[in-house]
Formats: structure tokens, C-alpha cells, sequence
């Protein structure tokens, strides 16, 4: 079987990459500044040209623009990149045939609910990232019925910037640290996401799914767990969100719950263990 991935040098593209090549023969599509096949998303003939061309039997769409404070100055390009490009495989997979898996975002809530979102709950995206994630997913449910949305949050991954590098330098250059602790989500390990999404391609069972490493935790209380696992003492302060402005607006609850990957016996490990296995390997990578 034959697998198209967008986004394939992205944080969670890359190691998608590495675990679907030992089963399917895998055709990578780049960004921009990556050498490799680079398919730009905002360009319907492009999109188009590219599945006609490679004749994928399936599709995992990971490419989009991750940077929800860049969304939030520019909406229009965030619903561009995000929304229509993901229109714009959707309806090309769905003409042809092809099941698309789409990797979404914890951000299409808007964070209100004391519970952690099921699969089916209501979405109501409070920033244009989320908006622009939102749109993507409904592209797809009208276009593609072969499809299977997976929405994620929080992720780390080696070799990218993420939340854990930036506590980490932060911690190393003695910078002071302070740290939201009314935003509430689930800490992912990319790795562990993306054997999950191997895990759940094999069932094609279409569908929304909720794949996070398990429990939730503040983005405070992650910061203390991310020194406690590197052995790093230094003091941390906690902020609100009202204190720490940024163009987006977080949404302060939006935890996942995973019940429909569960019930097919997909699952991952807690957040904490993955997080632990994270520090372990990048500090063998830099040892
Ligand atoms: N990171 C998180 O915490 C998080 C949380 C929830 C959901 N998600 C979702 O998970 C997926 C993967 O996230 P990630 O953090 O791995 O992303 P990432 O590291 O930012 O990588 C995104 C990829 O998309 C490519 N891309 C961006 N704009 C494009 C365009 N116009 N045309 C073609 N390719 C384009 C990028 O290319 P360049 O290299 O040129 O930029 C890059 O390869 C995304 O769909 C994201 O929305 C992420």
C-alpha cells in the first residue's frame, strides 16, 4: 500500500515517517524549506496534480500552520492553509476514491467544559487556528467519506521546537519561569501518537478520534514535571492566562477524552511515562 504524508519534515510528520516506512511504501510531501517534494496546500492544482500523479492508496494530511499566534494575526491565511488546503486533498482523495486520515486539534473546543471532550461532543472554536482546524475536519466529513480525523494537543517531539525544549533552555540559561496554570490540556509524546495512528489506519475504521497521551495536566504542572524528569531545580512561578497575553486565546479546558480509539484497543500511556522516555532519549541523542 501506497501512503501520501503531508507535513512529512513537521514535528509529528517526521516520525509518522519513520514508523509507517516499516510497513507501506511511503511518499513523502515537504514544506517549503525542506529539500524533497514540496506540494503547497493553498494551491488547488497543485493538491489536485500531486494525488493524481502519485496514485496513493491512502493519505495522512499532518502539513498545516501551527503557529496559532501567526493564525490569529492573519486569520484569512490560517483558514487558507488549514481549512481549504485540507478542502482541497479532501475533495481530490474523495474523487478518486482514496481514505484520507486528517490530524486535527484540541483546539476546535473552546475549552468551557469541567470534563474532557469525547469524540462527538459539540466543537466551537474560539481562536482562527481552531477555526481553521474546524473548517479542515468539516471539509472533510462532506468530501471524503473514507476518512478518519484525529485530533491531538500538546506535542512534543524530538528535533522540533516545542513546550519542552522552551522550559528546558529556559531553565538552562536561568531565565526566570513563569508558567500558565489555567490552561489544561494533554501532553503528547509525537512518537507515541504516531504509533497510535499506525495502530488505527490498520483497523479502517472511519471515524473521529481522540489520540493524546492519557491524563491531563496544567501547563504548569507540566513544566514541573519536565525539570523533575531532566533534574532540574529552579523555581517556577505560577501565572494565570489573563497574565501571560498572547494574540491567540488559548482555550483554557480543552483536555480529550479518547473513547473511540479505545474501544478499537488503541490507547497510549500516560503522559507522565511518555514525557520521561522523551528527556531519556534526547539525552542519549546528546550525550
Ligand atoms: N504541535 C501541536 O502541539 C499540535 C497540537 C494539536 C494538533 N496539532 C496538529 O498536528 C499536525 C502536526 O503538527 P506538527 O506540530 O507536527 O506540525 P509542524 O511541525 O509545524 O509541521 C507542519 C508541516 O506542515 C507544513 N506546511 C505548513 N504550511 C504548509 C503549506 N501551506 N503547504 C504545504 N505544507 C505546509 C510545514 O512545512 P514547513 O516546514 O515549510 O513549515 C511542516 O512540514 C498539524 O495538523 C497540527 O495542526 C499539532
Amino acid at each position: 500500500m501506497k501512503i501520501l504524508i503531508t507535513g512529512a519534515n513537521g514535528r509529528l510528520g517526521s516520525a509518522l515517517c519513520d514508523r509507517l516506512a516499516g510497513t507501506y511504501r511511503v511518499i513523502p510531501l515537504v514544506g517549503e524549506e525542506a529539500p524533497g517534494v514540496h506540494v503547497e496546500l493553498t494551491r488547488w492544482g497543485e493538491v489536485h496534480r500531486a494525488v493524481e500523479h502519485f496514485e496513493p492508496d491512502f493519505i495522512v494530511h499532518t502539513a498545516a500552520w501551527t503557529d496559532v499566534d501567526g493564525c490569529a494575526r492573519d486569520p484569512q491565511r490560517a483558514l487558507h492553509v488549514n481549512g481549504l488546503g485540507t478542502q482541497y486533498l479532501a475533495a481530490a482523495s474523495g474523487a478518486r476514491g482514496v481514505p484520507m486520515l486528517y490530524v486535527s486539534s484540541n483546539e476546535v473546543f473552546d475549552g468551557t467544559s469541567a470534563q474532557p471532550y469525547r469524540e462527538y461532543d459539540p466543537t466551537r472554536p474560539a481562536n482562527p487556528y481552531g477555526y481553521s482546524k474546524w473548517v479542515g475536519e468539516q471539509a472533510l466529513i462532506r468530501h471524503n467519506p473514507q476518512h478518519m480525523i484525529v485530533r491531538t494537543a500538546w506535542l512534543f517531539a524530538h528535533g522540533g521546537r516545542n513546550f519542552v525544549q522552551t522550559i528546558l533552555n529556559a531553565a538552562r540559561a536561568g531565565q526566570p519561569l513563569r508558567v500558565v496554570r489555567d490552561e489544561v490540556s494533554n501532553p503528547t509524546y509525537a512518537d507515541d501518537l504516531a504509533d497510535a495512528i499506525v495502530q488505527l489506519i490498520g483497523t479502517r475504521c472511519w471515524g473521529t478520534y481522540h489520540l493524546t497521551n492519557s491524563g491531563a495536566a496544567s501547563r504548569f504542572t507540566f513544566a514541573q514535571a519536565v525539570l523533575e524528569a531532566a533534574g532540574i531545580n529552579v523555581p517556577l512561578e505560577p501565572i494565570t492566562l489573563k497574565e501571560w497575553l498572547r494574540p491567540s486565546t488559548p482555550p483554557p479546558h480543552a483536555a480529550l477524552a479518547n473513547v473511540a480509539a479505545a474501544a478499537l484497543g488503541v490507547t497510549l500511556r500516560p503522559w507522565q511515562e511518555a514525557l520521561r522516555a522523551f528527556i531519556q532519549r534526547e539525552a542519549e541523542q546528546h550525550a
